[in-house]
């Protein structure tokens, strides 16, 4: 374990068992100060130490970037949230009617209702269906010479179904096609390599697994698709020579920043970076063997349950940080509710009761859960 005391970083109401990391998650302690003492600052002197705000935010990129396994910052955005980043690839690509893209039929509104927008430029959607024993493959042999683009989610939302994206991506340098990750359910869950992945885009809002505030996301450009990406959003911002109010003259900031027009969401930034650099001292991989040791006591105490079936399937090869069931009696919204009231907090996703707990949540805790379960 490590030398952090979790106990102190997590101090969460007792009444409450927190299992919905997978849609918005706690802060941990370092954050919930990070923020007091930005207010506290704003407060006092407002923005005198502007460029130490600007160091704050640089550190942040510098974070995002380990976390992905990035060449360098320059390949990194920062946009308010997933949406708006599949959006500024979406509608930066170039498109001809006729070109496909493929998606699973798994993916969260925000990785399906983005594409199937492109239907007035001629653009298919293609939905694989990833419910057989072998869905990597699927995708795949869906990648035929019309398809420009492929877009899936990393872990699936609803089942927690993780995707082995190293051979996604092969398939898709292959074929010269555009590889696009919705990697909101792994970041800060999970280790994520993007060479591995040989992924062209990386999308993820922070407030989920990495344990940061909603209203600020991870834009990953791949040297390669930097500049097949039309821009349009403008601003003083997006420009090489920014802070240059006396020209008329501008280019286009050569890195990732060009998808960032104006002032930056400098509060988020001093809360994600707090929260990241609490994960990035725990280490992800020791932060997925915690996260993956709850999600198999999870897993093996609702075995224990005839009442209760097990919708994620645990014979993939790698796992999330997702546990979701069904009742063999209670419909899963009733029973959602019914946890709720008891101040268990999951979600209703994915045809039954999603489980998410992080790397800190307490044994007991979860033990305290499953026992709730009528
Ligand atoms: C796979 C996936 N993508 C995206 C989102 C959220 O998108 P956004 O950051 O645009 O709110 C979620 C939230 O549940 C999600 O599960």
């Amino acid at each position: 374990m490590t030398a952090i005391d979790l106990a102190q970083e997590f101090p969460q109401d007792p009444a409450v068992v927190y299992l919905n990391h997978a849609a918005v998650a706690p802060w941990p302690r370092r954050t919930a100060d990070a923020v007091t003492r930005f207010a506290q600052e704003n407060l006092a002197r407002g923005a005198t130490h502007y460029p130490r705000w600007l160091n704050q935010e640089a550190t942040l990129r510098q974070q995002l970037a380990q976390l992905i396994g990035a060449p360098s910052t320059a390949n990194i955005a920062l946009q308010k949230n997933t949406s708006e980043g599949l959006s500024a690839v979406a509608y930066g690509l170039q498109w001809q009617a006729g070109d496909k893209v493929v998606i699973s039929d798994q993916e969260f509104p925000s990785n399906r209702i983005v594409w199937e927008s492109l239907a007035d430029q001629g653009v298919e959607v293609v939905e694989v269906n990833l419910a057989g024993p072998e869905p990597e493959q699927a995708i795949i042999r869906a990648l035929d010479p019309d398809v420009r683009l492929l877009a899936v989610s990393s872990v699936q939302y609803g089942t927690g179904l993780v995707l082995d994206l190293a051979s996604l991506g092969a398939a898709c340098v292959e074929q010269d096609i555009w590889f696009c990750v919705d990697a909101i359910q792994s970041l800060g869950a999970l280790p994520f390599d993007v060479n591995e992945a040989q992924a062209d885009f990386v999308v993820a809002d922070g407030h989920k697994w990495m344990l940061g505030p909603e209203g600020l996301a991870l834009l990953y450009v791949s040297d390669r698709a930097l500049n097949a990406l039309r821009l349009h959003q403008y601003g003083w911002h997006m420009v090489e020579d920014r802070g240059n109010y006396d020209t008329h003259h501008w280019d286009i900031a050569r890195d990732a920043k060009r998808f960032e027009c104006g002032s930056p969401n400098m509060l988020g930034a001093y809360a994600l970076s707090a929260s990241l650099s609490l994960l990035l001292e725990v280490g992800i991989h020791q932060v997925q063997r915690d996260l993956l040791a709850r999600v198999k006591y999870l897993e093996q105490a609702l075995e224990e349950l005839p009442q209760v079936e097990l919708i994620t399937d645990t014979g993939r090869p790698q796992r999330s940080g997702i546990m979701t069931f069904r009742h063999r009696e209670i419909a899963a919204e009733s029973l959602y509710q019914q946890l709720k009231q008891q101040g268990v907090i999951c979600a209703c996703r994915g045809g039954g009761v999603r489980l998410s707990p992080h790397f800190y949540t307490p044994l007991d805790r979860l033990r305290q859960a499953v026992a709730l379960i009528p």
